[in-house]
C-alpha cells in the first residue's frame, strides 16, 4: 500500500513538473514585464484571463501585427486542478476570490450568518478552474430572446457558428451533427466513467417517457450524461484550451497583476489601465481598445471604480462620475435545492472514503479514467418542463449527483457551502459513510433579480452582492415542482432496484412542518438553496432604448470610447443550463466583432 502511494506521488509530481515548464514559456518574469510595459504601447489590453478573456487573447493575437496584453490577478493553477474529482477542494484555496453574498431574508437560512458563498476563480482560466465543467449551451430560444430584446446579431442562428467554433466535440453518438464541430479549442466529451446510479438515472428517465438527448443539439428536453469540458479525463479550462496551446510573441501575459482602474481621458476614451503587481503600481496604455473580462462581479466593480455607474451611488462614495449608467443592476443567478438525498441499499455511490483508494488513483494517473475522472459527483442531468412552464422551453434542470452533502464526511462541501454546523450535524452527520444519490432541481429562468454595489472606493474591498433570492415567490414554486418530479424519478423501477428511499431527517428550522409536505419543501428550499454560481447581467447588453443597458450589441460601453466588456456580465437574460459554454461563445463572437471594427485600419 505504501509503495503504491509513493509511486503515485512520483508520477503526479513528475507530470506537474512538465506542466509547469510549458507554462513558464509564456508567463513573464517580473523583469521582463518591466522592460516591456515601460516603453511600449499595446494595441489591446485585456483585463482578466477567465473563460472569455482567454478566448479574446487567443483570437486577437492571431493577428501578428497586434500586440496584446493580458492582465490576470491570479496565477497558473497546479496539476491537481486537472483532476476532476478534486473540483470542490479548489474553492477552499487562494484560487477562489472567496466572496459571500449579503445575508438573505428568504434564502441561505441553513448557511452561516444566512450568507451563501459565491466562489469566483482567480488564476489563468478564471472561474473555469473552479467549475464543474458541465457544458450546456442553453435553449435556442434563450438567444432568440436576446435578439428580440433588440440585440441584433445574437439570435441562435447568429451565435451557433461561434458555439461550434469554440468546441472540439467528441461525444459518441452525437458527433455527426450540424450542431457540432470537432476542430475547436474547447474539449467537450462525456466523463470517461459512469456509476451504475448515473445509468439508472437515464433508465429512469426513459421509464417515465423521456428521451436520451444531445441537449446541445436539436432538442434540449430529455435526459443525458453530462457533456463536460474534459480532455481524456483531464479538466479543460479557458487557459488550457486557449492559452496553453499558443506561444506567440505578440501576446504578453502578466499574472499576479490586479487592475484597480480603467484610465479614461477627458474625451471619454479608455486609453489604459492602472494595476498593482507585487506591491508596485503601474499604468499601462494601449492604442486601440481596453477589453474588460473580469467576470460578472469584478467587471461591474471595475467600471464603477473607474467612474462608470449609477450617478447617485458613485457620488455617495466620492467617485467622480464619468458616465451615468445602470452598472450592477439586472443580476441573475440560477438557484435550486441541495437537500434531496435518496438512500440506497448497494455500495454504488461516490463516498470519499471509498475514492481515496490508491488503486483508483493509479488507474486515473495511468489511464485517465475511473471514478477519479468524475467532476465532484455530478454525472447526468435532465431538462424538463413543469406545469408552470410558460413556453416550450424546459423550466427546470434536474442535476444528478451520485452522492450527497455527507459523502465527504463534512470535509469539503460543508465548508465550501458555509453549511451551519447545526444543520449538518442534524441531517448529514447521521448518514456519513452511507450510500446515497441526489437530484438538485434548479429553476432555469429565475424571476428574482439582484444588484451589485460598491462598499467603498477602495479597490481591495469586495463589493456588496445581493441576489435577493426568492424575492419573487414563483422561483420557490418552480423548484418545488422540480422536487416532485425528482421524487417520481426515485420511484421508478430502475431506482427501486436499489431500494431508493428519501432521506427523511428534518432540517432544523423546518420541524414545524410535516415532512415532505409542500410547506416543508418551501421551508427546506429556503434553508438549503443550491447556488449554481452562474451570476450574469450586471453590465447588461441592450439597444440604446433600453435604459438598463450598459453596453450595446457590439459590447461597447455606452458613452465611452474604445471600451468593451466581454464576459458573463453582458448577458441580458440568463440562458438555461450552465452558462460557461455561452461565455466562450461570447468571447469568440466578440473577437470577430473587434477584428471587424479594426479591419479598415492600417497598422
Ligand atoms: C463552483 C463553480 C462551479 C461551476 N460550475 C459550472 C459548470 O459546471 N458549468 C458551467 O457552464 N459553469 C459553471 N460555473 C460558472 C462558470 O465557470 C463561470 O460563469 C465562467 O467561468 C465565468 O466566465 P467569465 O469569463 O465571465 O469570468 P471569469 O472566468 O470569472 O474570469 C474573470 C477573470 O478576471 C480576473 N480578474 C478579476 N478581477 C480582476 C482584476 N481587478 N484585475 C485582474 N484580473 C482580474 C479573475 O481572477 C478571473 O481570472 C461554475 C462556477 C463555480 C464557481
Ligand atoms: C452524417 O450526416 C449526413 C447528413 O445528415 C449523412 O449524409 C451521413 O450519412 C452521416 N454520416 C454518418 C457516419 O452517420
Ligand atoms: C496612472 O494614471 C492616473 C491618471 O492619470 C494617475 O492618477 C495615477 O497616479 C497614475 N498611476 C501611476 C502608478 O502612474
Ligand atoms: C408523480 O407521479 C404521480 C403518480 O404517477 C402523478 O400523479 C404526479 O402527477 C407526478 N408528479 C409530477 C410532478 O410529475
Ligand atoms: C435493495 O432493495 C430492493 C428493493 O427493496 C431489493 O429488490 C434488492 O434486493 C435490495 N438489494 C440489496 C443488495 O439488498
Amino acid at each position: 500500500m505504501k509503495t503504491l502511494w509513493l509511486f503515485i506521488i512520483i508520477v503526479t509530481t513528475s507530470s506537474a513538473h512538465n506542466f509547469l515548464d510549458i507554462v513558464k514559456n509564456y508567463i513573464h518574469s517580473p523583469e521582463k514585464d518591466e522592460k516591456f510595459t515601460s516603453n511600449s504601447k499595446y494595441d489591446f489590453i485585456i483585463i482578466g484571463a477567465g473563460s472569455a478573456g482567454s478566448v479574446l487573447a487567443n483570437r486577437l493575437s492571431e493577428n501578428k501585427k497586434w500586440r496584446i496584453l493580458l492582465l490576470e490577478a491570479g496565477y497558473m493553477p497546479n496539476f491537481f486542478n486537472r483532476i476532476p474529482i478534486f473540483v470542490g477542494y479548489f474553492q477552499l484555496t487562494g484560487y477562489n476570490w472567496g466572496y459571500n453574498i449579503e445575508p438573505q431574508k428568504n434564502a441561505c437560512l441553513g448557511m452561516k450568518n444566512r450568507q451563501c458563498s459565491w466562489p469566483r476563480g482567480r488564476g489563468l482560466g478564471g472561474t473555469s478552474i473552479l467549475n464543474y465543467m458541465i457544458h450546456t449551451r442553453g435553449n435556442k430560444f434563450d438567444y432568440d430572446q436576446w435578439a428580440s430584446l433588440g440585440n441584433g446579431g445574437w439570435s441562435y442562428v447568429d451565435v451557433l457558428p461561434y458555439f461550434k467554433k469554440s468546441e472540439r466535440f467528441n461525444v459518441p453518438g452525437f458527433k455527426n451533427s450540424s450542431y457540432h464541430n470537432e476542430n475547436g479549442n474547447l474539449c467537450v466529451e462525456h466523463v470517461p466513467y459512469h456509476t451504475k446510479l448515473a445509468t439508472t438515472f437515464l433508465n429512469a428517465g426513459q421509464e417515465l417517457g423521456y428521451k436520451i438527448v444531445d441537449y446541445n443539439g436539436q432538442d434540449q428536453k430529455g435526459f443525458s450524461y453530462i457533456q463536460v469540458n474534459i480532455n481524456h479525463g483531464k479538466r479543460c479550462t479557458g487557459a488550457t484550451a486557449y492559452l496553453e496551446q499558443i506561444n506567440r510573441p505578440n501576446l504578453e501575459i502578466i499574472t499576479g497583476a490586479r487592475v484597480t482602474k480603467i484610465l479614461i481621458d477627458a474625451d471619454k476614451r479608455a486609453y489604459g489601465v492602472e494595476y498593482i503587481k507585487d506591491t508596485i503600481w503601474k499604468n499601462v496604455t494601449c492604442s486601440k481598445e481596453v477589453l474588460l473580462s473580469a467576470g460578472t462581479i469584478d467587471s461591474a466593480k471595475l467600471l464603477m471604480l473607474s467612474g462608470i455607474g449609477p450617478k447617485e451611488h458613485l457620488e455617495e462614495l466620492n467617485i467622480p462620475v464619468i458616465q451615468d449608467s445602470k452598472v450592477g443592476y439586472n443580476m441573475y443567478e440560477h438557484i435550486g435545492f441541495l437537500g434531496l438525498t435518496f438512500m440506497v441499499n448497494q455500495s454504488e455511490s461516490l463516498l470519499q472514503s471509498r475514492l481515496f483508494n490508491p488503486k483508483l488513483f493509479l488507474e486515473y494517473l495511468l489511464y485517465k479514467r475511473g471514478p477519479i475522472s468524475i467532476p465532484g459527483g455530478a454525472e447526468a442531468l435532465a431538462f424538463i418542463r413543469t406545469k408552470y412552464a410558460p413556453d416550450e422551453r424546459p423550466d427546470v434542470e434536474l442535476l444528478f449527483v451520485s452522492g450527497s452533502l455527507h459523502s465527504d464526511n463534512g470535509q469539503v462541501l460543508k465548508r465550501a457551502l458555509r453549511l451551519s454546523e447545526d444543520l449538518y450535524d442534524a441531517i448529514y452527520k447521521p448518514i456519513e459513510e452511507q450510500d446515497a444519490w441526489s437530484i438538485w432541481p434548479i429553476v432555469q429562468y429565475p424571476r428574482s433579480v439582484g444588484r451589485l454595489t460598491l462598499r467603498s472606493k477602495d479597490p481591495f474591498e469586495p463589493p456588496k452582492m445581493d441576489p435577493n433570492f426568492f424575492s419573487h415567490p414563483a422561483d420557490i414554486e418552480i423548484i418545488l415542482e422540480g422536487i416532485k418530479h425528482a421524487i417520481n424519478i426515485s420511484k421508478t423501477k430502475a431506482f427501486q432496484a436499489y431500494g431508493s428511499r428519501l432521506h427523511d431527517l428534518k432540517i432544523p428550522g423546518c420541524k414545524q412542518f410535516e415532512f415532505a409536505s409542500d410547506d416543508y419543501w418551501r421551508c427546506a428550499i429556503k434553508h438549503l438553496p443550491s447556488m449554481m454560481n452562474h451570476e450574469i447581467g450586471t453590465v447588461k447588453m441592450g439597444p440604446q432604448t433600453d435604459t438598463y443597458a450598459v453596453v450595446d450589441p457590439q459590447l461597447k460601453v455606452y458613452g465611452i470610447k474604445t471600451l468593451r466588456v466581454v464576459d458573463a456580465s453582458i448577458m441580458p437574460a440568463i440562458p438555461s443550463g450552465h452558462v460557461n459554454a455561452g461565455i466562450y461563445m461570447i468571447g469568440e463572437k466578440a473577437a470577430d466583432m473587434i477584428k471587424q471594427s479594426w479591419k479598415g485600419e492600417l497598422y
